[in-house]
């Protein structure tokens, strides 16, 4: 990880869990030390989810969703690790430091940010001086209002523009080239424009940092769009047009609405629809669900009516399939033949379109109307088929509600007794790519040993007990003890949430964070003789380790000297310990 370990600790101190998920969730109950509201993370009546204020650690009784301050950005808001750090920083005023590697890296990208922005600002001041090019944003309807809210420019005819204007300097040249603004001839140290005679749409990323430009050319023409290729700034799969602004101007997004153009995208926004973005002229991926899942739990595709539209939304249920989780609605919505949503939006407006988009179909109903399609249903083969093909996407699924409601589905179209489908599903379940949580919680620790962890997670000032290392011995789990005291002496006011922090995405994390939330077998009042006891059963069995070493060595080949002396050294300090 290349954000350095102490600045996530300091992070840590400066966050306030309980103030955090506040903001999000409201905790109205409160226990002890402990906060109690409904789990944002499942749909439940009670309030199954705690929050500690301090150990600075969440987790839901019901779902079993846990973690820290970075675990409820990443989980909630739907942040990648990074971005979770990054939010967090913004929210306490510091500012994540950059590693040596890093910073000359960012350094190149802020040099290409700051070169896409200036190019942005460029074509948008051509735009103005541009007659041509106002009348035809006039003819496709936009305002002047709109043209501004997505930076609407213009480059001009000609080959050489924006190499004039901006790449003076041989490093300004290097810039334009690798954000992709201008293209070096063949054979030639020379440059010239991408973009000319082209309406340019700036695109953004999530954060509104300019990344790379489409350019739509006035007349007829080909291409009829051009997009910037594929730079370090900008990857077509990874971004979707118009989220930045469906990000400004809705506090919260109830639904996202996914389109295939940029027109369509500015005529909803002119209209008042907010919520569209488009892929910028690929197919949906991945990477565009998992950011919009972060956003929003509720997508609607859109697609034209026609058999290409068709087409191209079961390609988008293909990639949808194996990420569906319960708390998803995924809808489709076709438009009429010959209509875009740019079209359509502008002859019928605002109600009537969205009254189209709440009658959108949901993905289970596209998903069985198609396969059916294929399908002879009125014969038991041909309904066999069905079933046969429509298993091979359920089984795909890891969403179990999800599941069962397509499978309830598919007995009543397919005519099939359900328990046989459920059966079905089981048998050939795919293996799943991370297992479950309790595979990796059920690692069996000595007593002594799990207690002590518990202990130390729980309560990390009891490191401070602790004044000499322990003596080391073979128990599972003891080096992990050890690390774990040791991390806790380095900063000794840690708390769970901070501590946990430390194995992030290693093998004990699943376990530690079992024991960080289990019911405190102890009386408050007990909880240091408690944990010194647990020290001291270890110890003794380190001693007891040493002692069944050397009396299996005397009975087989007997012991040197100094062994014997070590031997009966190690029965004094035990009867001692014993005896303390
Ligand atoms: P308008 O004609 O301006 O209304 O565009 P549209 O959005 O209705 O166009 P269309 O449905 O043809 O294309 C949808 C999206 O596909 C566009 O917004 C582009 O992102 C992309 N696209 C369309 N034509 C081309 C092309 O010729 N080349 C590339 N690379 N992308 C294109
Ligand atoms: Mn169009």
């Amino acid at each position: 990880m290349s954000i350095p370990r102490d600045f996530i600790d300091l992070l840590l101190t400066k966050v306030d869990l309980v103030d955090l998920i506040k903001l999000q969730v409201p905790l109205p109950k409160k226990t002890g030390s402990n906060y109690f509201g409904r789990c944002p993370f499942h749909t439940e009546k009670s309030a199954s989810f705690s929050v500690s204020q301090p150990k600075q650690f969440y987790y839901c009784f019901g779902c079993g969703a846990h973690g820290n301050a970075i675990d409820f950005m990443m989980q909630h808001d739907r942040l990648s690790f990074p971005e979770a750090i990054e939010a967090l920083a913004r929210q306490t005023g510091l500012e994540v430091p950059k590693t040596v590697t890093q910073a000359t890296k960012s350094d190149n990208l802020n040099d290409l940010y700051d070169m896409a922005e200036n190019a942005m600002h460029y074509y948008y001041n051509q735009m103005r001086q541009s007659q041509r090019a106002i009348d035809y944003l006039k003819q496709r309807g936009i305002s002047g209002k709109t043209a501004q809210q997505f930076n609407l420019g213009y480059a001009q005819p000609g080959w050489s523009h924006i190499l004039d204007t901006l790449g003076q300097t041989p490093a300004d040249k290097k810039k334009l080239l690798d954000t992709g603004l201008i293209i070096k001839k063949p054979d030639a140290n020379d440059y010239y424009d991408r973009f000319r005679d082209r309406i340019i749409f700036p695109i953004r990323d999530y954060r509104g940092r300019y990344i790379g430009f489409g350019g739509r050319i006035l007349d007829k023409g080909e291409p009829k769009y051009l997009n910037s290729p594929e730079t370090p700034l900008f990857q077509k799969g990874h971004e979707l047009y118009g989220l930045y602004q469906a990000l400004q101007s809705n506090r919260q997004l109830d639904k996202v609405l996914i389109v295939e153009g940029y027109m369509d995208v500015i005529a909803l926004f002119q209209h008042d629809i907010t919520y569209a973005v488009a892929t910028l002229g690929t197919a949906t991926t991945p990477h565009h669900l998992q950011r919009l899942f972060r956003y929003s739990s509720n997508l609607i595709f859109c697609f034209d009516g026609d058999q290409a539209g068709r087409t191209a939304a079961w390609r988008a249920l293909q990639v949808l399939f194996p990420l569906m989780q319960d708390s998803l609605q995924i809808q489709f919505l076709f438009l009429p033949d010959g209509e875009d949503p740019d079209s359509l939006v502008q002859k019928e407006g605002k109600a009537s379109f969205e009254e189209r988009v709440n009658k959108a179909h949901s993905l289970s109903t596209f998903f069985f109307q198609t396969l059916s399609q294929q399908a002879d249903m009125a014969s038991m083969e041909g309904r066999a088929r069905f079933a046969t093909q429509a298993l091979n996407y359920i089984k795909q699924l890891s969403a179990n509600l999800f599941q069962s409601i397509l499978i309830e589905e598919l007995s009543k179209r397919a005519r099939i007794d359900i328990n046989e489908l459920k059966q079905q599903v089981k048998g050939k379940e795919a293996p799943k790519n991370s297992p479950p949580l309790q595979a990796t919680t059920t690692i069996k620790l000595p007593t002594s040993i799990r207690l002590a962890i518990t202990l130390l997670l729980q309560h990390p000032h009891l490191a401070g007990l602790i004044k000499t290392p322990l003596p080391t011995n073979t128990l599972p789990g003891h080096t992990f003890l050890c690390q774990l005291l040791e991390t806790i002496q380095k900063s000794p006011n840690i708390t769970t949430g901070a501590l946990l922090e430390y194995w992030r995405g290693q093998k004990e994390e699943a376990l530690l964070a079992k024991l960080a939330q289990i019911d405190p077998i102890v009386p408050e009042t007990g909880i240091e003789n408690e944990f010194l006891g647990a020290i001291k059963q270890i110890t003794l069995s380190t001693y007891d380790e040493e002692i069944n070493r050397l009396l299996a060595k005397a009975a087989q080949e007997g012991l040197s000297d100094e062994e014997k002396v070590a031997l009966t050294s190690w029965i004094t300090t035990k009867k001692s310990l014993y005896s303390s």
